[in-house]
C-alpha cells in the first residue's frame, strides 16, 4: 500500500483553489436514478468514493463517464434496484441508494452498511422515516429490502438531525404523493446543495438547510446539469495545516459561509483569518492559544474538523478540551498523534489536549478519512520525518492531498511501500 512521507517544519504559502465537496456529490450522484433523463454533475472530486458511487450506477444499469471535472449520468437504462454488496460494504454512502431507487422502482434491496471506526452509524432513522412514507421494510440475512406500491407523504420527526437520513427521506419523498414535512432535518449545506439539484429537475422542495424542510410529491423529474458546491471539509483541512505550520494560504472557490464554526475557532486561537467572497486566508505567526471545542450538527463545529483540528492544537500554548457529540468513536487518530509526541488523553466523548513545544516525526497509520487527514497535518507540523500509512482512507476523501500540499510549500511525497 502506498504511504506518504514528509518532511516537518515547512510553513505552508500560496494559493490553491477548492474544489466540489464529496458529501454533496454523493447524495446528488444517487439522485440521477430519480429521472430517466441524462444529468450533468460539474466539479465532481475525482474520489475513491465517487468512483464507487459510480460503479454502484453502472451496476444497476446506468451509463456513466467523466469528462474532466464532469460526471455525465445517463439513467434510461437503469432496471436493477438491487445494490451489490461488495460496493455496498465499500462505501456506507451507498445508502443514498435507498431512497432514490425506492422512489423510482417502489422497493430496494440493499446490504445493511456496516459500522465504521468511528462508530456504530445505524439506520434506524432512515428506516422510521421510509416506514412513515408507506414502505414496508425487511430485515434479514443482513440485508434490508424496502417495497412500497406508492409512497404517500407524511410528517417526519428526526430523534437526531442526521445529514444522511434527511437526505434519504427528501429523495424518498420527492416523488411520494402528497406532501411531507421532516422536522429536526440536518441543515448541512450539502442539504440544500441535493435539493437545489432536484428542484432543478422538477422537484417542489422548500426548507432545505433549515430544520424543517417541506417536500410536496411530484410524478415525474427531467435531467439537470449542476455545479456542486465547494468542499468545506477540504477547505477546513488545508486551512487548519496553513496555520498549524505557522503559514499562509489563501483559499479560491470557497465558501466562508458554510465554515463560520472553524474560522471562529482558528481566530479564537490567534490565527488571522480573512475572507471575501469566494476567498479565506489564514494567516500565523506565532504559537495558537489553547482552543475548547464541542462538535455539533451544522451550523456548529463539523465533526469531519475534530480531528485535523486537534492536530492543530497539539503545539498550542495551553490545555484545550475537545467534546466529540456526534459519534461516539471518533479519537481513533489520538494514539498515533500520541506516538508523535503530543499530549493527549481520552474520555469517552471528551479529549483533553495539553500544548507541547515540539512534535516528532512517526511512522503512523490512518484508521479514517478524517483522522488521517488529522496524521498529515502532525507530519506537517513535526520535527522530522513522519510516514502515513493508510492512504486507502485519506483517499477516499481528498483528491492528490500530496500534490496540494506540495503545491503549498510542504515537503512530502507519495511513496509505495
Ligand atoms: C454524514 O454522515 C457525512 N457523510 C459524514 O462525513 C459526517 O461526519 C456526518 O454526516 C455528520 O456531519 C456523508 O455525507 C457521505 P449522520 P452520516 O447520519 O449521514 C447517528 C466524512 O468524513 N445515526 O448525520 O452517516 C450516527 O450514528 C464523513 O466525510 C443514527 O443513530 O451522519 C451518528 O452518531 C464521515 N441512526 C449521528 O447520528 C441513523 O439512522 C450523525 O450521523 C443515522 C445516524
Amino acid at each position: 500500500m502506498d504511504a506518504f512521507e514528509i518532511r516537518g517544519g515547512q510553513p505552508l504559502r500560496g494559493e490553491t483553489r477548492v474544489y466540489g465537496a464529496k458529501n454533496a456529490a454523493l447524495p446528488i450522484l444517487a439522485a440521477t436514478v430519480m429521472t430517466e433523463e441524462t444529468c450533468v454533475i460539474e466539479d465532481v472530486p475525482d474520489l475513491e468514493d465517487v468512483k464507487v458511487m459510480m460503479d454502484i450506477l453502472r451496476t444497476l444499469g446506468a451509463k456513466v463517464e467523466r469528462v474532466e471535472d464532469a460526471v455525465i449520468v445517463h439513467p434510461k437504462d437503469i432496471r436493477s434496484a438491487n445494490v451489490p454488496p461488495d460496493l455496498m460494504r465499500r462505501m456506507r454512502s451507498s445508502i443514498f441508494l435507498m431512497g432514490p431507487l425506492l422512489a423510482r422502482f417502489g422497493e430496494v434491496r440493499v446490504s445493511k452498511p456496516g459500522g465504521c471506526v468511528i462508530g456504530q452509524r445505524p439506520i434506524d432513522y432512515h428506516l422510521r422515516g421510509m416506514r412513515a412514507l408507506g414502505a414496508s421494510i425487511e430485515e434479514k440475512h443482513g440485508f434490508v429490502r424496502c417495497t412500497s406500491h406508492r409512497l404517500f407523504g407524511n410528517e417526519i420527526i428526526l430523534d437526531f438531525p442526521s445529514v444522511g437520513a434527511t437526505e434519504n427521506l427528501i429523495m424518498a419523498a420527492t416523488l411520494a404523493d402528497g406532501e411531507t414535512v421532516i422536522e429536526n432535518a440536518a441543515r448541512e449545506p450539502e442539504i440544500l446543495d441535493l435539493a437545489n439539484f432536484l428542484n432543478k429537475c422538477g422537484a417542489n422542495i422548500e426548507g432545505a438547510g433549515d430544520d424543517t424542510v417541506r417536500i410536496q410529491g411530484v410524478h415525474h423529474l427531467h435531467g439537470a446539469t449542476h455545479r456542486i458546491i465547494p468542499d468545506r471539509i477540504v477547505a477546513g483541512t488545508i486551512l487548519l495545516a496553513a496555520a498549524a505550520t505557522r503559514g499562509k494560504v489563501t483559499l479560491t472557490g470557497a465558501e466562508p459561509a458554510h465554515l463560520t464554526a472553524l474560522l471562529s475557532k482558528l481566530r479564537e486561537g490567534g490565527v488571522r483569518v480573512s475572507t471575501d467572497h469566494d476567498i479565506i486566508t489564514v494567516e500565523c505567526l506565532k504559537p495558537w492559544r489553547a482552543v475548547d471545542v464541542r462538535t455539533s450538527p451544522y451550523p456548529g463545529f463539523p465533526t469531519d474538523l475534530q480531528a485535523p483540528f486537534m492536530a492543530a492544537l497539539t503545539t498550542a500554548v495551553g490545555t484545550s478540551v475537545i467534546r466529540e457529540s456526534v459519534f461516539e468513536a471518533r479519537f481513533k487518530h489520538v494514539n498515533e498523534l500520541t506516538r508523535m509526541g503530543a499530549d493527549v488523553s481520552v474520555d469517552l466523548q471528551t479529549a483533553v489536549v495539553r500544548g507541547v513545544a515540539q512534535l516528532s516525526g512517526a511512522s503512523v497509520e490512518a484508521t479514517d478519512l478524517r483522522g488521517g487527514a488529522a496524521l498529515v497535518i502532525a507530519g506537517l507540523m513535526a520535527d522530522g520525518t513522519t510516514r502515513v500509512e493508510g492512504l486507502q482512507h485519506i483517499d477516499r476523501g481528498y483528491q492528490q492531498l500530496d500534490v496540494y500540499l506540495r503545491d503549498l510549500g510542504a515537503a512530502i511525497v507519495r511513496v509505495s511501500s
